[in-house]
């Protein structure tokens, strides 16, 4: 080997550090979001995404004149680790204990993890959020005890036309008149992989209404599709044990139905992957304590969100399973309204 050929070798080597010591120490930043999740009377959920890993928290601060830097903020952590805090690009975080029908500004903070091949060595990056001194921080606000109206929109069958999406929600104004937003299935046409529901749910939404107004998803058939199908639920927090769910605003009771594939599970088309007939099954028991529970039987407005209607002229499995399976409990449940 002649002296050329040292050098060489000596240069590629130092290459890499001289290209760690120019870009400097990670620093995460925001893909999409903040997006809220699951508003009560006492807590909300904020949920982000970064691009690279990532242990985060959000500060609030009351709705007023005070500045954000005048003292110390609560921080409320990412409890999806029972006690550790999770390390991810998908970030989590409830804050509870607050007063009802109050408005919080919050901030989401984040340090980016470079590294952690070493049990007791975790390389940090750079801390990162808005600055609060330059930057108008959303804001969040708890559900009042009880609403006189709920105003809400709801929209499916999007279908990734994301550009849809925007135009539908461009007049962020008016978007602020919603109480809630409610994405009802089918927002995109398979979840091949899981930018799909960044990119034509949760990107438009946090960029147009969701930093500050709820979205609330329904899931569709179409989102039983594709390899990355099951992560759906990693990406909101939904109120109870999954896609099918109840939410209140004061008098007004929301009922959150999945409603299935539109086939039956053994159709070729559904690759042999689909056991929804004993979920939905499932679902069904659940719905019977719904509608036996104190919160159904108090509410004044009994208002159901399904992506498959119950019965159409020529149905599809998906039909005949929610006049079967759902219909005979909703039917004599009082219910004020069914959107599909
Ligand atoms: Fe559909």
């Amino acid at each position: 080997m002649n002296i050329k050929k040292y050098l060489l070798i000596a240069v590629l080597a130092v290459l890499p550090f001289l290209a760690g010591a120019q870009n400097g120490p990670v620093s995460a930043k925001i893909v999409c979001g903040p997006y809220l999740q699951n508003v009560t009377t006492d807590s909300f959920t904020v949920m982000w995404i970064t691009d690279v890993d990532a242990v985060a928290w959000v500060e609030i601060a009351p709705n007023n004149e005070e500045n954000f830097y005048y003292n110390d903020r609560p921080k409320y952590y990412d409890m999806r680790g029972h006690g550790l805090k999770p390390i991810g690009k998908i970030h989590k975080v409830t804050v509870d204990g607050l007063k009802p029908g109050t408005s919080y500004r919050y901030r989401v903070m984040m340090t980016a993890v470079q590294d952690y091949h070493n049990n007791y060595n975790i390389a940090y990056g750079k801390g990162s959020g808005a600055p609060a001194y330059k930057v108008n921080l959303p804001k969040a606000t708890t559900l009042n005890e009880d609403y006189s109206e709920v105003k809400f929109a709801v929209v499916n069958d999007v279908h990734a036309k994301d550009s849809l999406l925007r135009k539908l929600f461009e007049d962020k104004k008016k978007n602020k008149e919603f109480d809630f937003v409610v994405f009802n299935g089918d927002m995109t046409s398979d979840l091949a992989y899981s930018d799909k529901i960044v990119r034509h749910y949760l990107k438009p939404a946090s960029d147009l209404f969701a930093n500050e107004t709820p979205l609330y998803m329904a899931r569709g058939n179409h989102e039983y599709r594709g390899k990355d199908a099951l992560k759906l639920s990693e990406y909101f927090d939904f109120p109870e044990h999954g896609p099918y769910y109840t939410f209140k605003y004061g008098k007004f009771l929301f009922l959150v139905m999945d409603s299935g594939e539109d086939k039956v599970d053994n159709d070729i088309e559904n690759q042999g992957r689909l056991c929804s007939e004993p979920y939905l099954d499932q679902e069904a028991k659940w719905l019977k304590g719904v509608v036996e529970s104190d919160d159904w039987k108090n509410a004044e407005r009994r208002i159901v969100f399904s992506h498959i209607p119950p019965q159409v002229k020529n149905a599809w499995h998906g039909n005949l399973n929610m006049s079967q399976k759902f219909l005979p409990i909703l039917n004599n449940a009082g219910v004020d309204l069914m959107l599909s």
